[in-house]
């Protein structure tokens, strides 16, 4: 009989890398279906979102990033005090502070559905988030500093909210812009591996982004042998 539980260590091995949902697919703006089956089939999910998540080098990722409708979300996140939080949330709920608890800290945020683009979004700075762990057990997070971000950016994403959504008009087009840049760059250097090229020496065009320049060395870091600035 296989186990009927599963520990944060088992899930972090093993997995599939699979491909990251962009933003305007439509399974990143809807609701998602709760979780009620904690079974083999949601156990292989999460060990290949946190594969698809580390190889991307990304704090959290729900499974509406991976294509799959359920409300659940994997995170590996350092909270104010660098104390390293890792972890399942199914079914999850964010509790904010209210009144005078209620502080906002604005910092850059990104998400790996909208690679190469970060822009600042103030949230408040501490988030408890309420949900059910792998196994179905009731877990309750105490977020601080990015963790408390990592929360409620994920939580959103199971609410179909991408954090887009929470900008203003001209900071979401600033936004699409970054990641235009960096699509383009990727763009690049796929063309160049469709005509059989392994070995790519990229010549970094003056405007380019350094965080460009690092969502294609985070995609393409194995092939890429050297990126001239
Ligand atoms: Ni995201």
């Amino acid at each position: 009989m296989p186990p009927q539980t599963s520990t944060i260590a088992e899930l972090r091995t093993g997995g599939a890398v699979l491909p990251i949902v962009r933003w305007g697919n439509p399974i990143l703006h809807r609701r998602t279906r709760p979780v009620t089956a904690f079974d083999d089939e949601l156990r292989e999910l999460l060990r290949n979102m946190f594969a698809t998540m580390y190889a991307a080098e990304g704090v959290g990722l729900a499974a509406t990033q991976v294509g799959v409708d359920l409300a659940v979300f994997v995170y590996d996140c350092p909270d104010d005090d660098q104390v390293r939080h890792v972890g399942v949330m199914c079914n999850a709920e964010v509790s904010l502070p209210e009144g005078k608890e209620r502080k906002l800290h604005a910092s850059d945020e990104g998400c790996l559905s909208l690679p190469g683009a970060y822009i600042e979004l103030a949230r408040p700075d501490h988030a408890i988030c309420r949900g059910q762990d792998q196994n179905g057990a009731p877990v309750e997070v105490v977020g601080t500093g990015l963790l408390a971000r990592c929360l409620q950016h994920e939580t959103d994403h199971l609410n179909g909210i991408v954090f887009g959504d929470r900008l203003a008009g001209r900071a979401r087009k600033k936004l699409y812009a970054l990641h235009e840049d960096t699509a383009d760059l990727l763009r690049t250097v796929e063309g160049y591996l469709a005509d059989g090229y392994r070995r790519i020496k990229l010549k970094i065009e003056p405007g380019y982004d350094v965080d460009h320049v690092r969502a294609v060395r985070e995609r393409f870091g194995d092939i890429l042998l050297q990126v001239d600035a």
